[in-house]
């Protein structure tokens, strides 16, 4: 692949001294200090010593999930005031540009694993708005695999290497991963998706993004709706092909990270419409699937996507670590007029990304590193801790006090203090899902009826590679009967493509027959 020559930087221009931490300047930093000639390294030599330390140090841990991941600076527009719905500051005023910073990644891979493997793009994105930072933490696929995040660990381990040789690296071709897949029919929804094109993104800027989860929008009456967010790109969808994805990811494996860098750098911005989704909350009951199931979408013919601005994405980072590296999202960064929902996989979430920052950034002040800090002004007493930056002044660092001079208040609805949505909330304390969580086939055959011939068989071709990996031949079973719940012909062609037998026609009406009275049943129910 050619890469654009570029000169040397100008060599006139005045250069500053190299200096130690403490601003001692250098003379000469290319042998350490010695006794003679040919003698020991001295210990008092500090440039030594203070250069090693740092360096010894550079590594963080990666991200226990998408830690392989790129970064962008750019802005958000909203096109026409949302008022009547939400009373997000920045989702007001079409002539407020409010900053933003992006990280795409891919999910599964270590942070230097290949751009083009197969696998959900990560599509964060962190709203630096006047009210404070707001975080969209979504992916390029509308739905997720588990319905629960109690069940978010034993997704990860099957699908991440294997814990006794660590392999493989950076797919989901594996026999722990089909093995897990093969126990968890919520899955087969996103495992549709995961098996078509839209795994192999030809680049960064031609995917969709998706918050996944129902949200609340609520407005300045404290109304409340139900939203999804939806990410569209302005240079549409556009996918590789299978093969060309591994050839990429042998020759240039930084293949989507290049693009993007580049783009921005020539100001070929890279543009997404921002879309909502929303239901009124007493609309709430009348899908045949529960809102709060991230294994569900809402189909677009019944709820259609409004667009209602664009962010573009124009500057690069100027450090990969300080930015794309250090940034923290977390779905719990909601600014007033956005709120969570009781979506149990959501609810998981907003523990364990704060949780996972404590280590991965080194403590509790992690809010502080540029990247992170909100373009809001930030007042509390929260002090100390590894690595604090901000030189809290004064006595006082508690509430309420009489003794600060100007002592931070609370603040009013009217003024922006986060009031969370008083959703009524009453039942017993038991560990279950709502009978709308319990369709897992509806919407994967959806999907794949969606399909063009030729996207039907890049799926098929997709399974194939993918369990014709698997070593075990009742975890292929197992698939092949599961995916008989989602189409009876692609079962058939999966099963005769791994050397199996199909399912013979009567187990085949026995699934169709189950699948319809289980729809029935489930749709009975909620009426009632
Ligand atoms: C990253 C947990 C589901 C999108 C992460 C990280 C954790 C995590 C621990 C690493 C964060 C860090 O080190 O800063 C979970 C759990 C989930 C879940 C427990 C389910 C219960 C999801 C879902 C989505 C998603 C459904 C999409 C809607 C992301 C993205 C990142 C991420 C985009 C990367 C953020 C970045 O670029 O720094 N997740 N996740 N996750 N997660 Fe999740």
């Amino acid at each position: 692949m050619e890469h654009n020559k570029k000169p040397s930087p100008d060599q006139n221009k005045e250069e500053q001294y190299l200096t130690t931490n403490q601003g001692v300047r250098i003379n000469h930093t290319d042998d350490s200090l010695k006794a003679g000639d040919r003698g020991p390294t001295l210990l008092e030599d500090f440039h030594f010593r203070e250069k090693m330390m740092h360096f010894d140090h550079e590594r963080i841990p990666e991200r226990v999930v998408h830690p392989r991941g790129s970064g962008a600076h750019g802005y958000f527009q909203v096109y026409e005031p949302m008022t009547a719905y939400t009373k997000a500051g920045f989702l007001q005023d079409p002539g407020k540009k409010t900053p933003v910073f992006v990280r795409f990644s891919t999910v599964v891979g270590f942070r230097g694993s290949p751009d083009t493997v197969r696998d959900v793009r990560g599509f964060a994105v962190k709203f630096y708005t006047e009210d404070g930072n707001y975080d969209l933490v979504g992916n390029n696929m509308p739905v997720f695999f588990i319905q629960d995040a109690i069940k978010f660990p034993d997704l990860v381990h099957s699908i991440k290497p294997e814990p006794h040789h660590e392999m493989p690296q950076a797919s989901a071709a594996h026999d722990n991963f089909w093995d897990f897949i093969s126990l968890m029919p919520e899955s087969m929804h996103m495992i549709m998706w995961v098996l078509s094109d839209r795994a192999l993104p030809r680049s960064l800027a031609m995917m969709e993004g998706f918050g996944v989860h129902t949200f609340r929008f609520v407005n300045d009456e404290g109304k409340s709706r139900f939203v999804k967010f939806h990410w569209k790109p302005v240079a549409g969808m556009h996918s590789l092909v299978w093969d060309e994805s591994q050839k990429i990811a042998g020759k240039d494996p930084d293949f989507n990270r290049r693009d993007l860098w580049e783009s921005i750098e020539v100001g070929n911005y890279p543009e997404f419409e921002l879309g909502v989704q929303m239901i009124e909350e007493e609309q709430a009951d009348d899908f045949a699937f529960d809102i709060l199931d991230a294994t569900k979408l809402w189909p677009e013919e019944l709820v259609p996507v409004r667009i209602i601005g664009k962010m573009t994405l124009d500057r690069n980072p100027d450090n990969f670590f300080a930015e794309t590296e250090q940034v923290a999202f977390h779905p719990g960064h909601v600014v007033s007029g956005i709120d969570v929902t009781n979506d149990p996989l959501l609810q998981g979430r907003l523990f364990s990304y704060l949780d996972t920052q404590l280590i991965r950034l080194g403590g509790p002040n992690f809010a502080e590193i540029p990247i992170n800090r909100p373009h809001a002004e930030v007042n509390n007493n929260q002090r100390d801790g590894y690595m604090r930056q901000t030189i809290n002044k004064g006595r006082v660092n508690y509430f309420p006090n009489s003794l600060a001079d100007g002592h931070p208040k609370m603040a009013p609805e009217e003024e922006n203090g986060y009031v969370h949505y008083p959703e009524h909330v009453q039942g017993p304390k038991i560990r279950t899902r709502g009978e709308g969580f319990r369709d897992h086939f509806s919407q994967a055959t959806l999907f794949y009826n969606s399909m063009s011939a030729v996207e039907k068989k890049h799926i098929l071709e997709a399974f194939l590679f993918e369990l014709g990996k698997v070593e075990t031949m009742d975890i292929q079973e197992r698939m092949v009967r599961l995916i008989a719940h989602v189409d009876a012909d692609l079962s058939r062609q999966v099963a005769e493509g791994l050397g199996l037998d199909p399912l013979p026609d009567h187990d085949i009406q026995q699934i169709q027959e189950d699948l319809r009275a289980q729809r029935e049943r489930i749709w009975q129910n909620r009426k009632t």
